[in-house]
């Protein structure tokens, strides 16, 4: 592989989007993201589909200037207005977020995807990474979990029009304003130390990813992890999407359990409650590492600013290093 020391992040500590030096006080943030549709509505997707991609560059303190559209389509089984309609709504969120549009690619194939190659501008010494939560941290989520669960029960066509209005608010919500506020300087609140946004690896991917490059442990407290009520009916219904299973025989492993909250018999805590954190989420939240003494005032922030589902959901140790302990 070649060194360059331009490199400011790249594949040797892996997050899911690339930063490159350009000058002393410019560098350039570049993430690829696109899916098959979770949601039945086109123009809804498109929205999704915009903000889960420019979710990578908000995560890591940077700001999305331009974006090229990534489509796979199978013309001859769909209408093209299907087409226009997930552009539609991906060029309404790009707008919202201040993104150009500057060229794309389509392709005919088999199965509908749509998403962005996007860049995005960063002060080098203002990069937020994965890399730097320090023990006495504590770990703020920005979003609900449960977009995978709940995504698989309107594919089985059981999900009620208020659960889907639920997630799709919350999937369609940039996470500019989650980090426009983490970065805020003023006030007290004098930075963060690490972030990562949660996506297809599920919370305990991405907390996983965030332990191993920061070389710390993570505590979890269940209780507080946001979700979305109807989750775990959904869950214990079946709905289970396959990259939770794979989520969860990667990560496994990898995670203790407090023994005191194990069911009787079982040798770990309820297995809802764990599935879920497993759980791939589409746009989901921003993880955000903090000092201690600044969690309480960035919360309050993000209240104010309408993040009302933001939580403390755990707080960085320094042993067990890479591990995930859940309390
Ligand atoms: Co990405
Ligand atoms: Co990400």
């Amino acid at each position: 592989m070649i060194k360059d020391s331009k490199l400011l992040v790249g594949l040797e500590k892996p997050a899911d989007a690339g930063i490159y030096q350009l000058t002393k006080d410019l560098a350039i943030i570049q993430t690829v993201d696109y899916f098959t549709p979770i949601v039945d509505d086109p123009y809804t997707f498109g929205q999704i589909a915009v903000a889960n991609a420019l979710s990578d560059i908000y995560a890591m303190g940077g700001k999305p200037i331009t974006a090229m559209n990534i489509v796979c389509f199978p013309k001859k089984e769909l209408k093209i207005s299907i087409l226009k309609e997930i552009i539609r709504g991906g060029m309404d969120k790009m707008h919202e977020a201040g993104v150009l549009l500057i060229g794309g690619h389509t392709v005919d194939d088999l199965e509908l995807k749509y998403g962005l190659a996007a860049t995005g501008i960063v002060h080098p010494k203002k990069i937020v990474t994965n890399a730097n939560a320090q023990p006495g941290d504590k770990l703020i989520l920005t979003k609900p979990l449960g977009t995978g669960i709940i995504a698989t029960a309107i594919k089985a066509g059981v999900a009620k029009k208020e659960t889907v209005k639920k997630i799709v608010h919350s999937m369609t919500m940039l996470n500019e304003s989650a980090a426009r506020i983490m970065l805020e300087r003023g006030n007290h609140l004098i930075g963060v130390n690490a972030c990562t946004d949660i996506t297809g690896f599920g919370l305990i991917g991405h907390t996983y990813q965030l332990a191993v490059n920061s070389n710390v442990g993570i505590k979890i407290y269940l209780e507080n992890v946001p979700m979305f009520p109807e989750v775990k009916k959904f869950l214990k219904e079946g709905f289970v999407p396959g990259g939770l299973y794979a989520n969860r025989d990667f990560y496994l492993p990898h995670i203790e359990t407090n023994p005191a909250l194990a069911r009787k018999g079982g040798t770990s805590l309820p297995r809802e409650n764990l599935d879920i954190l497993f759980d791939p989420q589409t746009s989901g939240g921003l993880l955000i590492s903090v000092p201690e003494n600044k969690s309480g005032k960035l919360l309050k922030k993000l209240f104010e600013q309408g993040i009302k589902s933001a939580s403390l959901i755990g707080e960085v140790v320094a042993k067990p290093a890479r591990k995930i302990v859940i309390i």
